[in-house]
């Protein structure tokens, strides 16, 4: 098997960054789940739903960031196939919120390229504290990243049915994230990681909403 050297391995991780931050340049695998008609929304409401949608597409690119830091640095001995699955689920969540964006006449946030670099640099560090903290802050992220997307779901317009079923499989795939991160040895984080994780979290979604 080919050798990797640092290099390659920085170049690996530029084409990484690239893929996540540039719009349109990632694809999804699986069909968008708003495979329904478009509803009539009012222009104060749909100014709102893509403020959410952009604070869950900067969410996306943290977590493919995470994703990305995490697999430069941990061991993952057994589980590397599980979460280069959920990497990979991460992407369909990137491009279905881009896609929803567009659809709103709307953008992706202009911080997204701090977000991706904040959050790669904690999921390497996590990768290099050890696996269990490394498969820990995965589920820890995932958590929160479910409870912004309960909070999502309950707060749009009661006909916006495509972001609804966007943000419902979404919330699944994270919930099922959180669960195979704990399985494989996850281990809960000191509380002041938590707490600054989640303050990290509440500066990234007053943000991206607007800008
Ligand atoms: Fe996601
Ligand atoms: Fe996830």
């Amino acid at each position: 098997m080919r050798q990797f050297t640092g290099v390659d391995k920085l170049i690996h991780s530029f084409d990484q960054a690239l893929r996540s931050l540039v719009p349109g340049a990632t694809a999804a695998h699986r069909e968008n789940p708003a495979n329904i008609e478009e509803t009539q929304l009012a222009v104060s409401e749909a100014r709102h739903v893509a403020g959410l949608m952009r604070v869950n597409h900067s969410g996306e690119v943290c977590a493919q960031a995470l994703y990305h830091g995490q697999a430069l640095t941990a061991k993952l001995p057994n589980v590397r196939r599980e979460m280069e699955q959920a990497a990979i689920e991460e992407q369909d969540h990137l491009a279905w919120c881009e896609d929803r964006l567009k659809e709103l006449d709307s953008h992706t946030s202009l911080l997204n390229p701090v977000w991706y670099g904040l959050s790669f640099g904690m999921g390497a560090l996590a990768g290099i504290a050890g696996d269990k903290y490394s498969l820990g802050f995965v589920a820890e992220t995932e958590r929160q990243v479910s409870l912004h997307l309960e909070d999502h779901i309950r707060q749009l317009p009661e006909q916006d049915d495509r972001s609804r079923k966007i943000l419902v499989q979404m919330n699944e795939d994270e919930l099922h994230h959180r669960d195979t991160a704990l399985n494989a040895g996850g281990v809960d984080l000191p509380t002041p990681v938590r707490i600054a994780m989640t303050g990290i979290s509440k500066l990234m979604t007053k943000t991206s909403y607007y800008i």
